[in-house]
């Protein structure tokens, strides 16, 4: 059964009615069909017992989409919604995009375009990333769109790092909207690191599960410090656990919420 977690968000935005976003991570669907190989659809078969709910929560949220008495105004996802690019993944997601009758945000997860066999190789990114982005109808890299006077920023930070390019772009923007103080949401799959966040994240993971750390290059680096600077909040997936802190310097709040293949949607009430 869906778990909607209502989360306040205060960015100073002036009106009287929150503006209702609801949150979506790590839904991981497994859906393959007979358009897709003989390995696509066994490392699906194979992957079911991981995300049980998964395929029930899908059919909850679109039925959420259809009844809630309180529709979103705006609907992000933060990677991982599916599990591998089958095409029938790809159709799926389409497919919830379109039942969420709102406007939304896609930043893609490290599962969304890959498979384990050539995980996150050269050719995957060619093939995949170009899919996910026509599923979504939107770039894949970086995105910001404006809404109810908010800025929605999204980094395309799956493969634990952030390019150049997303790391100029992003850090333009924020600058501007510090400039003319409108709030700024940067939306990632992978979280940033923070003291807060890290002594979890090593006890459920055992592994690196966050950009910014010791392994940061100059470009993940430098769009760390522009959103640590200028944005407001920080809103990510990918550990599948709650966590809701400030990063290190203080001025910006990281909110992650757990896996929606549980059943957890967040509602971000902003005001
Ligand atoms: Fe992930």
């Amino acid at each position: 059964m869906l778990i909607f977690e209502t989360v306040m968000l205060p960015l100073g935005i002036g009106t009287e009615k929150p503006f209702c976003v609801w949150h979506l991570t790590d839904l991981h669907l497994m859906h393959a069909d007979g358009r897709d190989g003989a390995y696509e659809n066994e490392h699906a078969r194979a992957r079911i017992p991981v995300f049980p709910s998964a395929h029930t929560m899908e059919e909850e949220l679109l039925a959420a989409f259809q009844n809630a008495e309180e529709k979103p105004d705006f609907l992000l996802l933060t990677g991982d919604i599916i599990d591998f690019p089958t095409q029938a993944n790809l159709d799926a997601l389409t497919a919830l995009l379109r039942a969420a009758g709102c406007p939304y945000l896609y930043v893609p997860g490290n599962h969304d375009w890959s498979f384990p066999k050539g995980y996150h190789s050269e050719e995957q990114i060619q093939t995949y990333l170009p899919k996910l982005s026509a599923a979504v109808g939107q770039p894949t890299s970086f995105c910001a769109v404006m809404h109810n006077g908010i800025c929605f920023v999204g980094a395309d930070d799956s493969r634990d790092r952030v390019s150049t390019d997303v790391a100029e772009k992003t850090a333009e923007v924020l600058a501007a909207c510090k400039e003319k103080h409108i709030p700024a949401v940067v939306c990632l799959h992978v979280p940033i690191q923070s003291a807060a966040l890290d002594p979890e994240a090593k006890r459920v993971w055992r592994a690196p599960v966050v950009i910014g750390d010791e392994r940061a290059d100059e470009a993940t680096r430098a769009f760390c410090d522009a959103v640590e600077e200028n944005a407001n909040a920080v809103i990510a997936g990918h550990v599948h656990f709650t966590h809701d802190a400030p990063l290190d310097r203080g001025r910006c709040t990281q909110y992650i919420s757990p896996l929606s293949a549980g059943g957890t949607v967040r509602k971000y009430y902003i005001v």
